[in-house]
């Protein structure tokens, strides 16, 4: 089976429901709740779908989170293996005090073409397909990759804009960014969509860096590759257990710099509904007595697109 149109229809349908689902939530200053609405429509309409799927990237283990977990099995089970990444709410801050930016996401691919990977935190670093695979490196100085992606754009470096996450793990790469006079573009949260700047002249962000989620990273990187963009990230695993779990899940060299390619191979679907409005897309909103989605969706070679969609409202 190869993932086809009607799949893709699909899983906007699902990415829709799960944003219409928190939609409710939305400024109620409760993150739990409104995570807890997403989950559940996105596991109810997952579980409708005839796929063997099995989750790669979710919400934590099974004995710590109610919520989709890693290696969790969805789909009726007649169908074809399915890996599945998901972030049912990403921005759960967004949608508890109603602020831009919170999304519905999933990636999904054949089995055995996504990344599986506990949930710790990333070092992440991606570039538009505008600057070469081997100009920047999560290893080379901020000073080096500022440079050369000046070099490559052609650009002076007073003119590039790095996105980041304000956080203050991120001091000194705030500061030396400062130094160098680059703009910046710091995001209270986020970073799926941050990352997912640098494939647009439009939103003006030059390179997307720091340390976010690594299921995030996971996520931004299915759609980067739709772009060919350049990602890159590298887990960080500071507490035992969480190197025990790497172990245990096949991840034998933990300093590993993970590439694109290492993180999705082939073919896979990358579906972002907006929950609120934000850079990306549009908030839900409801029209002539209907609930209206936009949701960015990516498929490798082949599709890049803003697709709306009409949910009843029952
Ligand atoms: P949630 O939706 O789970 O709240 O995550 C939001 C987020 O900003 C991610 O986009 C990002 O990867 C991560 O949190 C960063 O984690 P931290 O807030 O611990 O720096």
């Amino acid at each position: 089976m190869n993932l086809n149109k009607q799949l893709i229809d699909k899983l906007i349908e699902i990415t829709s429901y799960a944003a219409v689902a928190c939609h409710k939530y939305i400024g109620k200053n409760d993150k739990v709740i409104a995570d807890k609405a997403a989950t559940d429509a996105m596991r109810k309409n997952l579980n409708k779908l005839d796929i063997n799927g099995t989750v790669v990237i979710g919400e934590g283990e099974l004995d710590k989170a109610p919520m989709l977990y890693i290696g969790e099995k969805l789909g009726t089970g007649n169908g074809p293996e399915i890996d599945i990444a998901v972030d049912p709410l990403e921005g759960t801050n967004f949608a508890a005090k109603n602020l831009p930016g919170a999304l519905s996401v999933m990636s999904l691919s054949l089995k055995g073409n996504l990344f599986n990977a506990p949930e710790t935190y990333m070092d992440k670093i991606a570039v538009g397909n505008d600057v070469p695979t081997d100009a920047t490196d999560l290893d080379f100085s901020i000073e080096k990759n500022i440079k050369n992606i000046a070099d490559a754009k052609n650009k002076d470096i007073t003119k590039l804009t790095a996105c980041l996450l304000d956080r203050p793990r991120h001091r000194k790469i705030i500061d030396k960014l400062k130094e160098l006079k680059v703009n910046l573009k710091l995001i209270s949260d986020g970073d799926v969509s941050g990352a997912l700047l640098v494939t647009d002249k439009k939103h003006n962000i030059d390179i997307f860096l720091g340390i976010g989620g690594g299921p995030e990273g996971v996520l931004a990187a299915c759609a980067l590759d739709a772009f060919n963009c350049k990602f890159q990230g590298r887990f960080l695993f500071e507490k035992d257990e969480d190197k025990k779990r790497a172990l245990q899940m096949g991840i034998e060299d933990l300093t590993k710099k993970y590439n694109l390619n290492d993180i999705v191979k082939g073919e896979s679907i990358f579906c972002a509904t907006g929950i609120t409005s934000g850079d990306l897309v549009s908030g839900v909103k409801i029209i002539n007595g209907k609930y209206v989605t936009q949701t960015f969706v990516t498929k490798k070679n082949s599709m890049v697109n803003v697709i709306k969609k009409e949910v009843p409202i029952t």
